[in-house]
């Protein structure tokens, strides 16, 4: 299994020893979310944040971007570094071209589904997406709980993925825990993305490493 830390569960006035130790970690990624409080109810951090802690971190970004028109946000994306670059397929009306011009920005191409948005809508272009984001919660906000029904939902989309010969990875997000990363597991998710569990446990290095271990 995969693990990308999240960013969101952090203590923001004191970031440099939490990236440290993500960079001292297993972790596979680090994943930063941003949010624009029209996309999702809530407001993050933006790219001067997101500049300052590309710089420190050494594992490779994993950016999720809660936020309406990301297409707009390539060239800040790529400028970051960021090596996934993920869209809401629900803020993106022309996804095709969204994906097109992440990839030739040279970055890989994520596309996060809603809990209430099928797998389905995925079917026309799973071919060219390098990785499928399931929100295994409402996005917003960190430490909610996690939605058992998004289990069966990527059982589905590993189903999707099998039957077109698609190489996308499933990367699930929120809610992810001790009890819940095992299902994930189960259920088909290569990655797990990992908030509140992560930055909250008394010995997060730890933590990440007995995710990775699933
Ligand atoms: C929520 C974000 C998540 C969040 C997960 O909208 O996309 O990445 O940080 O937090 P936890 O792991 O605490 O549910
Ligand atoms: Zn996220």
């Amino acid at each position: 299994m995969k693990v990308s830390p999240s960013l969101l569960a952090a203590n923001f006035a004191d970031l440099k020893p939490q990236l440290q130790m993500i960079n001292e970690s297993e972790a596979d990624y680090l994943h930063l979310d941003v949010m624009d409080g029209v996309f999702v109810p809530n407001i993050s951090f933006g790219f001067p944040v997101l500049k300052s802690v590309s710089e420190v971190v050494t594992k490779p970004l994993d950016v999720h971007l809660m936020i309406v028109e990301p297409q707009k946000w390539v060239s800040q994306v790529r400028d970051l570094g960021a090596e996934i670059m993920n869209v809401h397929q629900e803020a993106c009306v022309h996804l095709d071209r969204c994906i097109h011009t992440i990839h030739q920005a040279g970055m890989k191409a994520g596309v996060t589904l809603c809990p209430s948005t099928p797998v389905e809508m995925l079917r026309d272009v799973i071919h060219e997406v390098d990785l499928v984001l399931i929100m295994t919660v409402n996005p917003g906000f960190g430490g909610q709980e996690f939605i058992m029904h998004s289990l069966d939902k990527i059982r589905r989309l590993r189903a999707l993925i099998d039957e077109t010969g698609s190489k996308a990875m499933i990367e699930a997000d929120g809610g992810v825990n001790g009890r819940t990363a095992p299902l994930l597991a189960e259920a088909g998710a290569d990655i797990l993305v990992s908030g509140s569990y992560v930055f909250k446990a008394p010995d997060p290095k730890a933590c990440i490493r007995d995710l990775r271990a699933l």
